[in-house]
Parts: structure tokens; sequence; C-alpha cells
């Protein structure tokens, strides 16, 4: 049934005839920042796939009881619970999937940006901790800003001379799925069937939806376009402000974390079916990270999809120019703060 809800028609189809026989369960999968507003429901969603054995959480605080309480659930997995620096190391050993939620949200009136001086340093201490205890783990980066933590990652793990770009994920499925229902809606189409590529990076116009990519192929004016990219870009603070101070998406966002997570395990179990867009390293353009779709195997990216860059029309094109430089030095600004270090 989750697999069912997460994956797009076009992909359940032949994933159906792949795998006639139920998956077992046999993945580990770690939620840093699980105590958190996105943790928690992200892992309850991760608690009910049938690919999952271990479930482990960890948080600075607050995750006993998340734990104790996920645990009743009779879905397949162990949750098990990890508190503390003490605590992180036996946490990641033999991970397959890390999954990294950890960090301050934003209020009203900030931009994601202004969280990094503290998810900097929470995120470059978490990776630091998965290069030395699971190396070969897919690492899904949450945290925000992304445009920035990913780049943070990525230094940390050539730092420690284990960075394998294949596998280090900026998650930025929550644009799909936000870009997938805003289209629905306007365009009145079943929700089940639609697809739309979101490109570029997770933050304000980096964030750039191919609305000429949609599937099933779709017109639109261009009052539509203008409509439709802004609200998608501009959908992070739509939460932000509807909650007031009390942080950010979280639900929305464990939902689309949830479905990264279950479509990379797929792709560990040998389905060869698995796209995502995802912000990753890139030579798509000029910049080393770019988001865009992948096509997920069980080494991680196997393959950019080129071809959703092409055939772009102006006001894409214009758009995809536009972001570039904001991207570029948010970017710069990761790698440099690492970098700088001692
Ligand atoms: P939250 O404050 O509710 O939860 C964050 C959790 O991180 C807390 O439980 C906290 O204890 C924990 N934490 C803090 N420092 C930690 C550390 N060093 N190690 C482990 N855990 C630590 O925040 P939230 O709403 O869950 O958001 C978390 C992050 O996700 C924010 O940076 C937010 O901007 C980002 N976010 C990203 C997207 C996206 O699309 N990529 C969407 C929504 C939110
Ligand atoms: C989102 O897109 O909802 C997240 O990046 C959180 C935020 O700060 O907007």
């Amino acid at each position: 049934a989750l697999q069912q809800s997460f994956t797009p028609r076009a992909q359940k189809e032949s994933h159906r005839s792949l795998n006639c026989v139920q998956p077992q369960a046999s993945y580990k999968v770690a939620v840093l920042g699980a105590g958190g507003g996105i943790g928690q429901p992200l892992a309850l969603l991760i608690k009910m796939s049938p690919l999952v054995s271990a479930l482990h959480l960890y948080d600075i605080a607050n995750v006993k009881g998340v734990a104790a309480d996920l645990s009743h659930c009779n879905t397949p997995s162990q949750v098990l619970d990890f508190t503390g620096a003490s605590e992180l190391a036996n946490c990641l050993k033999d991970v397959n999937v890390v999954v990294i939620p950890a960090g301050v949200p934003r209020k009203p009136g900030m931009t994601r940006d202004d969280l990094f001086n503290i998810n900097a340093n929470i995120v470059k201490t978490l990776v630091e901790a998965v290069a030395d205890n699971c190396p070969d783990a897919f690492i899904h980066i949450i945290s925000n800003p992304v445009n920035s933590t990913v780049p943070i990652a990525a230094e940390v793990l050539k730092q420690k001379g284990v960075y394998d770009p294949k596998k280090l994920f900026g998650v930025t499925t929550l644009d799909v799925v936000r870009a997938n229902t805003f289209v629905a809606q306007k365009k009145d189409l079943r929700l089940i069937d639609v697809d739309v590529p979101v490109v570029g990076g997770h933050a304000g116009i980096t964030i750039l939806p191919l609305l000429s990519k949609t599937k099933p192929s779709t017109s639109f004016t261009d009052e539509e376009v203008q409509e439709l990219t802004v609200r998608i870009q501009n959908a992070g603070t739509e939460v932000v402000e509807a909650k007031a101070g009390a942080g950010s998406a979280t639900l929305s966002m464990a939902y689309a974390a949830a479905r990264f997570v279950e479509s990379s395990l797929r792709a560990l179990d040998g389905d060869s079916d698995v796209y995502e867009c995802a912000f990753v390293q890139s030579d798509l353009t000029e910049l080393p990270f770019f988001a865009s779709r992948i096509k997920l195997g069980r080494n991680g990216v196997e393959a950019l999809i080129p071809s959703d860059l092409q055939g772009l029309t102006e006001y894409e094109q214009q758009a995809l120019e536009a972001l570039k430089p904001e991207l570029k030095s948010s970017i710069e600004k990761g790698i440099g703060f690492v970098q700088k270090q001692p």
C-alpha cells in the first residue's frame, strides 16, 4: 500500500510485473533527527515499509519514547533508539540508508540560508560519523539549506576519503510532490497519473518545475505557468507562514522523504525501473551539484536524465539561467565552510 501511494502510475505498472512476490524485509535505515517534526512521522512511514528489517532512530534527546511507541506496530522492522553523540556510531553500524532531517527549521521572515550557521555544523558532524561507520550507505540530506548542506556533506566525505557521489542525495522529493499536487488540481487531472520533474536546487527561484515536461502531456497558458511556478517555489514559505512560528513542513516532508527512502530501497533490492528527482553531483550544467531526474540502482545514481533539460520553453530556459548564480553561490558557501576549517 505504501509503495502504491508513492509510485507514479507509469512506474507502478512495470514494478508490479517485476515483483509478483511480497518483498523480503532486509534493509537497515537510520534517521538522524528522529525526534523532530519530520523525524517522527518519517519514522512511522518507514516502519510501514516491507523492505525494512531495522529502523535506527537517533536524536540528541526525546527519541526513547518515539522508538518505544513505534516498536508496538506489528510491521517487520525492529526499532532501536540511540541518544546523543556517544551512541551515534552504534546507530550507524551496517546501515544501508541514512536519512538526515536534523537541524533547525525556518520561522516566518527567514530564508533557508538563514539556517546555515546552525545546520552546517550539525550536518558536518553527522556526516563525519556516517563516513566513519557506514561509508557505503545511501545518504539522504533533508536539513536546510539543502543547496549548501549537500556540498558540505560531499566535502566531509572527500576529506575522509570515502566520497561516492552516486550515494549522496539532497532530498527534493517534496518539490515534485507539491508540483504534482498543484498541477493535478489546476488542470483537473487524476493525481496518480501526474509527474512533473523539478530541477535546479531547493530554495526560492532555484526550484524550477519543468511544466513543459509534465506527464501526461499537458498544455499550460503563460499565466498558468507563471502562477504554478511561483506557487511551487514558494510552497515551503506558504507552510512556514501558516504555521506562524511553529516550524516548517513536516508531514508532507515526511511523506516525500519516505517515498525517496522507499525508492532507494527498491533500487537496492534490484528493481531496475526507479526514477526520482534529487539534488546530486551533476554534469548536466556547469554547476557541480544540480537537482534533476535520476535513475536509481543498487549503487545509487545509475544515470542522470539529460533529456529533461533539452527542448525547454523560453520561460524555463530563462528561469534556468536566472537560478544559476544563486545556486552556485550556495554551493560554494557549503564547500568553503568545510575547506576553511583547520
Ligand atoms: P525540528 O526542530 O522539529 O526537528 C529537528 C530535530 O533535529 C530535533 O528533534 C532536534 O533535536 C534534532 N537535532 C538537532 N541537532 C541535532 C544533532 N546534532 N544530531 C541529531 N539531531 C539533532 O525540525 P524539522 O521540522 O524536523 O526540520 C528539520 C530540518 O529539515 C530543517 O532544517 C528544515 O529546514 C528541513 N526541511 C527540509 C525540507 C526539504 O524539502 N529538504 C522540507 C522541510 C524541512
Ligand atoms: C520546504 O520546502 O518546505 C522546506 O525546505 C522547509 C522550508 O523552510 O520551507
